[in-house]
């Protein structure tokens, strides 16, 4: 695509420098990538991990966990907060069960059918999963993408987010998506970080606008009060 020079140099960083330990990587089986995208929406990485390797130890697949007392899984839950992702968790797993037969739909469109699946979760699993060219935009992603393409406006406005949805598609390398979504978000947690930006170590520095105008920190913009 046309925009791919992009993508290819976060790639390209995320095999050297990029996180490879995370116990959601190196696997496709949509279940572990889904759980994890789930534990991952408001909850640090650090903070996942022992809940993640619990969840799964108890529930290791999808039938488990649809088969489960409602209170056992929140009980694995406890502490992470967020509850009603618990709750869709459970239910989502269920649909799978009941009327999928037990297998996760393949494509975005389908996972965003399922309780607790939005735009950008189904994104990455049919992505990481199954290699569909299809867009995340989640906060990390969103504060790459502003800063790098110098977007102003509060990302939270619909307009705004619209035209970051566009861009962010605009930007998935169709011969590499199943790698590009970790690429991006590790560039956005380890080096794009919302305080003190490390750009002299960004593969994309040389096209940013937000380093180039001296702008990291007014990008994203913060919601107008
Ligand atoms: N945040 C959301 N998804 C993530 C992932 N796969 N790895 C690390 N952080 C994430």
């Amino acid at each position: 695509s046309k925009s791919s020079a992009f993508a290819r140099q976060l790639i390209a960083w995320q095999a050297d420098h990029g996180r490879h330990d995370l116990p959601w990587q190196n696997t496709r089986d949509p279940y572990r990538v889904w759980l994890s995208e789930i534990m991952l929406q408001q909850t640090q990485v650090d903070t996942v991990i022992p809940y993640y390797q619990r969840f799964l130890q108890r529930f290791p697949d999808v039938a488990a966990l649809a088969a489960a007392p409602t209170d056992d899984v929140l009980a694995l839950w406890s502490g992470l907060g967020y509850y009603a992702r618990a709750r869709n968790l459970q239910r989502a797993a269920q649909q799978v069960v009941h009327e999928h037969g037990g297998r996760f739909p393949r494509d975005a469109a389908g996972l965003m059918a399922l309780p607790g699946i939005g735009r950008s979760t189904a994104a990455a699993i049919a992505a990481v999963c199954h290699g569909e060219a299809v867009a995340i935009l989640d906060g990390n992603v969103k504060r790459v993408l502003t800063r790098h393409f110098g977007i102003e406006g509060f990302p939270g406005e619909r307009a705004i987010e619209q035209q970051l949805w566009q861009l962010a598609e605009s930007l998935v390398p169709a011969d590499d998506a199943a790698r590009y979504p970790q690429a991006i978000m590790d560039l956005g947690a380890t080096l794009c970080t919302r305080s003190k930006p490390r750009c002299d170590d960004c593969p994309v520095k040389q096209s940013c606008v937000a380093r180039r105008d001296g702008r990291q920190a007014e990008l994203p913009t913060r919601k107008a009060r």
